[in-house]
């Protein structure tokens, strides 16, 4: 079971500070960390995966569970069909060649976001990534590739509906905790923390309904240069914030 709003609500009131078990990224700044060099934005992503593999093994050294990526946005499709080509075949790479790393070392893959607009080859690799890794669970890493927020909640919003049509479900039986279950990250913690790189400061229609309450740490390093230490510094700044989840914390008043 997730441990969704109410338990970390139960921790809040009752003076514990929750734990940290779901880092989400907003993987950004590609193209200008190519940019600054003088090379094409396909460069930029190429390094972007490298900086994506240093940070799998980084969170999993610093005790983090839980790391969901934003890979490719269904608004990335408005960028010229060289680069969203190269950004299809980047993630095909990046299953093909660390697929059995991760088998092995204990990773769940997941792919979160529009399974059907994908290109076949690259939908029959996700769903294989998913497959042999469907048993591992000392690590959980969701990529969100053709991700959107709002199509995601749509579409959770159509299940309901045909779960109510056909008699499965019952109006009054949706609520926060079973509409959660029609979501791509059923069954996942939300995030506790959300980064994301390259200095803007917005959401960009990630993970809209699970960021409720996660703590926002914007950061000006340009994704290609992530490492081991960014995460630190953002855990640092994370443990240095107050959770309260609408609540009033005990001592406060
Ligand atoms: C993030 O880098 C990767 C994707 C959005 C696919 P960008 O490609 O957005 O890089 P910038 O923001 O243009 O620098
Ligand atoms: C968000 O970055 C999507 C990913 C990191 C995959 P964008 O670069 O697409 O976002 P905007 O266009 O700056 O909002
Ligand atoms: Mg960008």
């Amino acid at each position: 079971m997730s441990a969704g709003p109410a338990s970390d609500v139960t921790n809040v009131v009752s003076g514990q500070q929750p734990g940290l078990s779901h880092v989400a990224i907003i993987m950004d700044g590609n193209g200008r960390w190519a940019k600054a060099r003088g090379l094409p934005r396909a460069a930029g992503h190429e390094r972007g995966v490298e900086a994506l593999r240093r940070t799998v093994e980084a969170a999993g050294n610093l005790g983090i569970r839980y790391l969901t990526v934003f890979s490719f946005s269904t608004e990335n499709w408005r960028r010229p069909a060289a680069e969203v080509n190269a950004l299809f075949s980047l993630l095909k790479a990046y299953v093909q060649r660390d697929l059995s790393r991760l088998k092995r070392e204990g990773v769940r893959v997941r792919i979160i976001g529009l399974r059907d607009g994908l290109p076949a080859d690259v939908a029959a690799l996700v769903d294989k990534a998913e497959r042999e890794t469907a048993a591992n669970d000392t690590f959980f890493l969701t990529i969100a590739f053709n991700y959107g927020g709002r199509e995601e909640i749509a579409r959770a919003a159509r299940g309901v509906a045909e779960a109510v049509a056909e008699g499965r479900m019952k109006a009054e039986e949706v609520t926060e905790a079973t509409f959660s279950g029609f979501l791509d990250t059923d069954g996942m913690p939300d995030p506790d923390l959300l980064i994301r790189t390259s200095g803007e400061y917005r959401l960009s229609n990630f993970l809209l309904w699970q960021c409720a309450y996660s703590e926002l740490v914007f950061m000006d390093v340009l994704w290609p240069d992530f490492d081991q230490a960014c995460l630190e510094d953002a855990l640092t700044k994370y443990r240095e914030r107050e959770r309260r989840f609408g609540a009033v914390l005990p001592g406060a008043v």
